[in-house]
């Protein structure tokens, strides 16, 4: 199991290969494949699930964060409670030009995950 994940890298699912830890881990983006420039869509982010695979939710063991980027740029960062919160959230966002949507999630105790989205303006 010490080579599935890293907490010092970037943990990268190979969609064509998942295990169950990727699945748990990868959170997912939900949003449109193309929008209309300047006009707010909504962007879901949640995590674990993946082909029912859910993550732990439990205090000593759960999603602290996710984080949705723009590139290199930050667009929101959401902190869950254990046991409380359920580690998923929708935001709004308008995006002026075609962008690569990227979000992070970090588990406490397996590190950062990330998963892509492209999306067309
Ligand atoms: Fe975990």
């Amino acid at each position: 199991m010490a080579d599935e994940f890293s907490l010092s890298d970037m943990n990268r699912a190979d969609p064509a290969n998942m295990t169950d830890m990727m699945r748990k881990h990868t959170p997912v983006i939900e949003a449109p494949g193309n929008v209309n420039s300047g006009e707010p869509f909504a962007v879901k982010v949640k995590v674990g699930g993946i082909d029912g695979v859910g993550h732990p939710n439990v205090l000593g063991h759960w999603i602290n964060w996710v984080a949705l980027y723009a590139g290199d740029r930050l667009l929101a960062r959401v902190e869950f409670e254990p046991a409380v919160s359920q580690p998923q959230t929708t935001l709004s966002i308008a995006l002026e030009e075609s962008t690569t949507l990227r979000a992070e999630s970090f588990c406490n105790m397996h590190g950062v995950w990330q998963a892509t989205k492209r999306i067309g303006v």
